[in-house]
């Protein structure tokens, strides 16, 4: 497509990767990257603007004249993120916007016994009552998640979460920004879901004997109790809401809500997604 692309949240690990997948593709001009912080993001070579979801006339000024808007999620609380989300869906609207692309997640009902799914859903569907063209990709876990569980697997053998059965279709933060792309640049997209998978789900004994493999020491698996679990993450510092964020995100899995693998991250990105498997083995 021509005309005019915002990407509002360019700062962040995602947006800076989206951000990247544009201009690997020629992509450059007409593109503004949007942030509460431009200077972040100045080095990319893009335009910038600032844009924080908490300042309805920054918003306003970043979206005008864009064709598509790609409105990255906010990390707040749901009370704080899912007004945020309108805030940037009504700027968009009254700028003239003539489509939003939108990262939600999996299974972003409000059954899912991942909190943060409701704020996805409210968000979702005011994107829908808006009348505004809109795309949505309902992201599964990046695998990146797994990181800091992978490194203290690598050195004490152990491999600790809670929800250890559930599968989850996990990919590359990468790839979900290619998949943004395709959404952003291609055609027919409007009024569509999809759902951003990796090819395959893993549960964290399989996670475990591809890390026994891989790494050549033995790694157990351990399905965490989730209060020990929880008052560890707190122990770290991390905030009440994302504790209750993330033992939910681990019950959602073991519930079944994360194992859809599905082929739309490959038919949007045009090119082959990396399974967790292949990760890991440095593929
Ligand atoms: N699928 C998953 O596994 C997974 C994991 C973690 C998070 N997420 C969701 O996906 C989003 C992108 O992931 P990420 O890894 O890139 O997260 P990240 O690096 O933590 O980035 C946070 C994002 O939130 C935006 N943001 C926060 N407060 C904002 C505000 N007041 N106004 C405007 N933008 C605001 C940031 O934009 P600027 O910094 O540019 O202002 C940035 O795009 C997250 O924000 C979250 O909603 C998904």
């Amino acid at each position: 497509m021509s005309g005019k692309i915002v990407i509002s949240g360019a700062g962040g690990q995602l947006g800076q990767l989206v951000a990247q997948e544009l201009k690997s593709r020629g992509v450059v001009d007409g593109v503004t990257l949007a942030s509460r912080d431009p200077s972040k993001i100045a080095a990319l070579g893009f335009k910038t603007a600032r844009a924080d979801f908490d300042d309805a006339a920054s918003l306003a000024a970043a979206y005008q004249g864009a064709d598509v808007v790609l409105i990255l999620s906010g990390d707040a609380p749901n009370e704080v993120r899912t007004p945020q989300h309108y805030r940037a869906i009504d700027a968009a609207k009254a700028a003239g916007v003539k489509r939003i692309v939108y990262t939600s997640f999996t299974n972003a009902t409000y059954d899912s016994l991942f909190d943060f799914a409701k704020s996805h859903t409210d968000t979702e569907a005011y994107l829908k009552k808006s009348g505004l063209a809109y795309t949505v990709l309902r992201n599964n876990q990046y695998i990146e998640n797994l990181n800091s569980g992978i490194a203290h697997a690598k050195d004490a053998g152990v491999l600790a979460q809670p929800g250890a059965t559930g599968k989850v279709a996990y990919l590359r933060r990468a790839d979900v920004a290619a998949a943004l792309v395709g959404a952003i640049l291609g055609t027919g997209h409007e009024g569509k879901v999809y759902e951003i998978t990796g090819p395959k789900a893993y549960d964290l004994f399989e996670i475990a004997a591809i890390l026994t493999e891989t790494t050549g020491r033995k790694v157990e698996a351990v399905d965490a109790d989730p209060q020990q679990y929880g008052a560890m993450l707190s122990g770290f510092g991390l905030p009440d809401f994302l504790v209750k964020a993330l033992l939910g995100i681990h019950a959602a899995g073991a519930a079944g809500e994360m194992n859809l693998v599905s082929g739309d991250a490959e038919k949007l990105a045009g090119r082959k997604i990396v399974s967790l498997e292949e990760h890991l083995r440095g593929e």
